[in-house]
């Protein structure tokens, strides 16, 4: 049995619309900074038939429900597929015994499911290691697999989800451009709402071709938004990084906002947090900008410098509860783990 460990990222150019669906190949480029937390472990090993357990950071069970289990194994089916095609047909011969242990609460905003299938990859690369011996991007290809952002997570400090051509299953990947000793930056997140979301991203993702801004967001950020996006990370240009973010997730949201069914993940509480935070850095000229996936919460992204008066003001806002996190070294086998049952 092998257990690893991962924590969810935050995305700054975002992945939103596949151009195949089942198997999550992305339309577009996409970039984030991989968090140190919260964390979730899989435990997982061979198993006649597939067993998914989940439990909730209290330690109690979740129960999951027949959707739930059914991803896991979709997300096995496309692994085997795809382990065929690297010559490995036999790597995982029937299926698996997989044990979720969640410290992400549900519905914070963070993309919980990033964390789990790119920690469940990395399982899977301990798991079949003395069969076949994955690298780190088919490691990211597999975490991609189960949820788009995931193939992001495997990897650590600032990663690209690289779309790639084709209708291969391996045709889109995780890459690393710069580790997480790189630049320590704080994602301070704000949470309005501790209520779940009723369309989550994998229902999401198939309507945004129906947006008339859909084709121009591809194009920008193919053309232009995500070489800046890396550019500024690689430089430690803190503004240009303001800019170009702060652009992509605007645009994003107008996307789902003019699909159909239209999609309103943003509410008065966003605007009033992100109205908040372009006040104080205007007023007091602080390093932070603002993010937000398909959901109300806004993470907040700041510098040494300027985390003090972030959690300050995050810490003030009314109703709203806060997770603070920093840039983070990916998902990774806890070697020591390995043989708890
Ligand atoms: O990986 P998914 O299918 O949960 O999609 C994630 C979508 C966003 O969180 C909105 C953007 C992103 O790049 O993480």
């Amino acid at each position: 049995m092998i257990t690893a460990s991962s924590s969810p990222n935050s995305a700054w150019i975002k992945y939103w619309g596949n151009r195949n669906d089942p198997l999550r190949i992305p339309m577009a480029d996409s970039f984030s900074m991989s968090l140190d937390g919260p964390n979730v472990e899989i435990d997982i090993d061979h198993s006649p038939e597939l067993i998914v357990h989940s439990f909730n950071p209290d330690g109690t069970e979740k129960i999951l429900g027949e959707k739930h289990v059914a991803r896991f194994g979709k997300t096995l089916d496309n692994v085997k597929t795809y382990l065929t095609k690297l010559g490995a047909p036999d790597a995982i011969p029937a299926s698996c015994n997989i044990t979720v242990r969640s410290n992400i609460p549900s519905a914070v905003g963070i993309a919980s499911s990033s964390a789990v299938f790119s920690c469940l990859a990395k399982a899977i690369q301990g798991l079949i290691a003395e069969t076949y011996e994955l690298t780190e991007t088919q490691t990211s290809v597999i975490g991609r697999i189960g949820s788009g952002s995931a193939g992001r997570s495997v990897h650590g400090g600032f990663v690209a989800l690289v779309a790639g051509e084709g209708e291969e299953i391996d045709s889109a990947y995780g890459k690393q451009f710069a580790d997480e000793n790189h630049w320590t930056l704080h994602d301070i997140i704000v949470v309005p709402t501790m209520i779940e979301k009723k369309i989550g991203s994998t229902e999401g993702h198939p309507t945004a071709h129906s947006s008339p801004h859909y084709s121009d967001r591809v194009d920008a950020i193919m053309n232009r938004r995500q070489k800046e996006c890396i550019d500024a990370v690689l430089a430690k240009d803190f503004e240009k990084l303001t800019y170009v973010c702060e652009e992509d997730v605007l645009d994003m949201h107008m996307v789902m906002q003019t699909s159909t069914p239209a999609l309103h993940y943003l509410t008065n509480d966003t605007h009033r947090i992100t109205d908040g935070i372009i006040e104080l850095r205007t007023s007091e000229h602080l390093p932070v900008f603002y993010t937000m996936d398909a959901g109300p919460t806004v993470q907040l992204i700041c510098t040494d410098e300027s985390v003090d008066r972030v959690r300050e003001f995050a810490y003030a806002q009314e109703g709203c509860k806060v997770f603070e996190a920093k840039t983070g070294a990916g998902a990774k086998i806890i070697k020591e783990l390995a043989t708890v049952a």
